[in-house]
């Protein structure tokens, strides 16, 4: 695949999915961008990628603060060049009965899992469409296309990374540039290994919803960016992928708690 010396930016790539993704990304020869919130994870995470030989550069942003995503697409472009391909990976995650959730936690679970993926994508399309080319890639998750109980913003708002992908490839796909979604299941991450530890949760019993009998490592997802990045994927738009083990087309026979 035709990666090398093109440019990506990966949202929240200080750790989990988007570490995963920018290791890879720099594997096949791309200069990455990393952005996290968390400052030193997006140093620490461009530190390894400089070791490993790549082109990377540390770009901590908070997502949801439009100066903040349009600093960072800006310092991209001029310190690494031209955006190839913009992986909106960063997301939050709240859990809780729907009667419980504040007004908080749902608000921040839009800001930044949807929010967050409309203004990093509007300030790189910006960039994009005058070259008439460029990807587009979003992270959501299967809770964004199937039911998730006591997840209500997290499902709500990754369910609308789903349909705003859809939207954006369609409008975008007379320019040049392809937009498409990854829908990951459980996946061996600190987002999910601490939440499962906070909740008093067993992850061998939820292993065992996922007929692949393992959850996703971050590098599964890794290779399915790298692809929909390619040429080769030039006409592969609009698509929502899940990468779950078969998690998402699964029925179990029995009745939710
Ligand atoms: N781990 C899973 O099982 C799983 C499943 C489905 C979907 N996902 C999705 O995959 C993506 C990555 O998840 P992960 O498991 O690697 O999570 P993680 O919590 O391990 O990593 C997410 C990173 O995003 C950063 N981040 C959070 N808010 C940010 C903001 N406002 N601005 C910039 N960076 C911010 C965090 O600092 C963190 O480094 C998320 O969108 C998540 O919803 C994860």
């Amino acid at each position: 695949m035709t990666l090398a010396g093109r440019v990506a930016l990966v949202t929240g790539a200080g750790r989990g999915i988007g570490k995963a993704i920018a290791h890879v990304l720099t594997a096949r020869g791309m200069a990455v961008g990393v952005n996290d919130g968390e400052k030193i994870s997006a140093e620490d995470t461009a530190e390894e990628l400089r070791r490993a030989g790549g082109r990377a550069l540390a770009l901590p942003a908070d997502i949801s603060r439009k100066a903040e995503v349009e600093a960072m697409v800006e310092r991209a472009e001029n310190e690494l060049g031209p955006l190839w391909l913009l992986v909106n990976n960063a997301g939050v995650f709240f859990s809780g009965p729907t009667v419980d959730m504040s007004e908080e936690a749902w608000d921040r679970a839009f800001e930044v899992d949807a929010k967050g993926v409309f203004l990093c994508s509007q300030a790189v399309i910006r960039r994009m469409l005058p070259r008439r080319a460029g990807r587009i890639v979003n992270v959501s998750s299967i809770a964004g296309i199937i039911v998730r109980t006591n997840q209500i913003a997290y499902c709500a708002a990754k369910a609308a990374v789903v349909h705003f992908s859809r939207c954006l490839a369609v409008e975008l796909a007379p320019h040049g540039i392809t937009v498409n979604c990854l829908c990951p299941g459980m996946t061996r991450t600190p987002m999910l290994v601490e939440g499962a530890r906070e909740r008093g949760m067993d992850l061998a019993e939820m292993v065992r919803l996922i007929p692949a009998g393992r959850m996703a490592e971050p590098e599964d997802h890794a290779h399915l960016v790298a692809y929909f990045a390619s040429d080769e994927a030039a006409h592969v738009t609009g698509q929502v992928v899940a990468v779950d083990g078969g998690q998402s087309q699964y029925l179990p026979l029995v009745r939710p708690k």
